[in-house]
């Protein structure tokens, strides 16, 4: 059975991500979503809140499971016996930013990363611009899911991050 782990901050998954991970449930017998810290990024949403909304917006893909990964990423690939990791790429950016990751991961595991090109439709959605839109009151409706659009207006109400116009 082929396993392939789609890591990522999630913080919080987006309709790009989602298209990523269906795409990669075609490819995979099995994908684990594994919802991990980056260090260099501060959290808009709680690591358990992130799981949550990944896990409501993957239940319709039946070979798709969401876990949390608690360290190392390639300690929990390991754990988890997957043979690649799958990671979305934009464009010029994510390449060079994901390319030393990979290499990285080969260097301490020797594991495979495969890169899918986002699909044109979903190529400027990032979840950083996505929260730097919302709290600035713009719409970011159709890029992520209901579920999701509120829990992060809610964060951003709760954490007073809203900068924007009022929000109804
Ligand atoms: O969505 P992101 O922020 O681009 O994902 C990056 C992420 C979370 C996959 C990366 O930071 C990661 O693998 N974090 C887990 C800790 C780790 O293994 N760091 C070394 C990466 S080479």
């Amino acid at each position: 059975m082929s396993i392939a782990l789609c890591p990522g901050s999630f913080d919080p998954i987006t309709l790009g991500h989602i298209d990523i991970i269906e795409r990669s449930a075609t490819l995979f017998d099995r994908v684990i979503v594994g919802v991990a810290t980056n260090s260099g990024k501060f959290p808009l949403l709680e690591p358990e809140r992130r799981l949550e909304l990944a896990s409501a917006s993957l239940a319709h893909v039946p070979n798709v499971e969401v876990a949390e990964v608690p360290g190392l990423l390639v300690d929990f690939a390991r754990s988890v016996g997957a043979s690649a990791i799958v990671k979305g790429i934009r464009g010029s950016n994510d390449f060079d930013g994901e390319t030393p990751m990979a290499l990285m991961n080969a260097h301490l595991t020797g594991i495979e990363t495969v890169f899918l090109h986002a699909r044109p439709a979903f190529a400027h959605i990032a979840s950083s611009l996505v929260k730097d839109v919302m709290r600035f009151g713009g719409d970011v409706s159709d890029m992520v899911t209901p579920t999701v659009h509120a829990a992060m207006e809610a964060s951003m109400r709760e954490k007073n991050l809203y900068l924007g116009k009022e929000q109804q």
